[in-house]
């Protein structure tokens, strides 16, 4: 059957058009990092899909019967129903974003010595995990290794590494086992029903919470309809659903799956838990009515939280990153496969053979991405998880040199990432030409946000 996209433009913003002479000086302006470059002069941002989708004209109505009353506000209620509608937890704390949730609830289930074990912490958790003195173990499972294959669920937890952890001497400080749904480190792949009942298994016989990191939980239990013919049937809804029934809680940032520009959740089971939470949102993110945010952004999520699990919204996301996917692939770059929803990762290891881990392949093509078409996304590789020595070379580079295109809910056509591809191909055309990279300075912390690079 014809794919017919289920929702037109109703506002339109225009983007900049810039020349090859202005992004080089922009480029040069921004130390040779995406992260500096002002936004109006990015033709297509491919940054990140956080908060950066357009909202629906249902939303924007919601929006306006907003209830803005400092506690016990009709839109915290409308917000609430709306989570409950999926996520069948007692207790629910809206808080202001994704990480906001993750310092909370760690705060309460970790500490000095503690232990979270996970598919992959994306990198904001990892850092709240860490910042509370505990330690953080990524467990991605070994088909995750094969960025080529098409294994359906290569974002699952490594189940034979969890149990030797829980088992072993490390067992009695793991303060939390955290699958990301879908996994966003691990190249946005989704983690399988069956791996997310086991892990519940192992996790509650060594009395340990399983939490949800529920970012793409939409994308995840639709991708799940798509893969595992024993859910086939299923609406997106039931499953998602079913995952969260297999935990003890979640953390979410809304700014993905929530169809909003900010916002982002606490849910549990646990009272005790839930209440040391409260406490903490109460103190430092807002009452427990509103968590920081406004009725206005209280309502856009409740709305946002029905269309998201629309499977005609769903395919339609599926789609828009296959077509890119697949022109990536034509124009002869490969990309994690199969490929995900929320983003399409290019292998920039193997498109450009000439630069060494050390010189950034990723970083590279990033930058020529921007240079030559206005496209800004970021590296995920050696100059964001490699390891660096005291004078900033690198000794340990990361397992894969990828680029993310991340892809923003609603946003962009198919005319525009028409033209991604058709950029892409033109880098592709004279690999060799892409010049590498080295630092000019790198924070030890949160180096990809901060650093200056400079072509070699
Ligand atoms: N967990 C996952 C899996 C995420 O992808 C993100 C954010 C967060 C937690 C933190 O949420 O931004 O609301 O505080 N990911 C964005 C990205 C930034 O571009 O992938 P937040």
């Amino acid at each position: 059957m014809p794919h017919l996209r289920p929702f037109v433009s109703a506002v339109v913003r225009p983007i900049p058009v810039t020349t090859r002479e202005q992004r080089i000086q922009e480029l040069d302006r921004a130390g040779h990092n995406p992260f500096n470059l002002p936004s109006d002069k990015v033709s297509i941002d491919l940054l990140s899909d956080s908060g950066t989708g357009a909202l629906s004209t249902d939303q924007q109505a919601w929006a306006q019967r907003a209830d803005e009353r400092y506690a016990g506000a009709d839109s915290f209620f409308r917000f609430q129903e709306a989570v409950r509608d999926v996520v069948p937890y007692r207790h629910i704390l809206p808080v202001h974003q994704g990480r906001a949730a993750e310092r909370v609830l760690f705060t309460a289930l970790l500490g000095p010595g503690r232990i979270s074990v996970s598919n992959t912490h994306f990198d904001t958790t990892r850092a709240n995990v860490e910042l509370l003195g505990a330690h953080a173990i990524d467990l991605p499972c070994p088909q995750a290794q094969d960025l080529d294959s098409e294994e359906p669920f290569k974002g699952d937890i490594d189940l034979d590494a969890l149990k030797d952890v829980l088992t072993g001497p490390d067992g009695p400080r793991v303060g939390q086992v955290l699958i990301t749904i879908t996994n966003n480190g691990g190249g946005g792949q989704p983690v399988s029903m069956g791996n997310l009942e086991a892990a519940s298994a192992l996790a509650r016989e060594h009395g340990v919470p399983l939490i949800l990191d529920a970012a793409r939980f939409a994308e995840n239990a639709w991708l799940v309809t798509r893969r595992d013919p024993a859910y086939a049937g299923w609406s997106p809804r039931d499953v998602a659903r079913r995952a969260f029934e297999l935990a003890d809680g979640c953390v979410a940032s809304l700014k993905k799956d929530g169809l909003s520009h900010e916002g982002g959740l606490i849910a549990l089971h646990d009272g005790k838990v839930a209440d040391e939470c409260e406490v903490n949102v109460i103190a430092t993110e807002g009452f427990r009515t509103y968590g920081g945010l406004t009725g206005h952004t209280l309502e856009t999520l409740a709305q946002g939280l029905r269309e998201v699990l629309d499977p005609n919204y769903l395919a339609d996301r599926e789609r828009e990153a296959a077509f890119l996917a697949d022109r990536a692939h034509a124009a002869g770059v490969a990309t994690v496969r199969p490929s995900g929803l929320h983003g399409v990762y290019l292998n920039a290891g193997r498109l450009l053979p000439h630069l060494q881990p050390w010189q950034f392949p990723g970083h590279a093509l990033a930058c020529a991405l921007y240079r030559e078409g206005g496209i800004r996304c970021s590296e995920l590789g050696s100059l964001y998880l490699g390891e660096l020595d005291e004078n900033n070379a690198l000794v340990t580079p990361a397992p894969f040199e990828l680029v993310r295109l991340a892809l923003p809910r609603r946003v962009y056509d198919h005319g525009h990432l028409e033209y991604v591809a058709e950029v892409l191909a033109d880098i592709a055309k004279h690999p060799e030409q892409v010049p590498g990279y080295r630092f000019v300075s790198a924070p030890p912390l949160l180096r990809h946000f901060r650093c200056v690079t400079a072509p070699i």
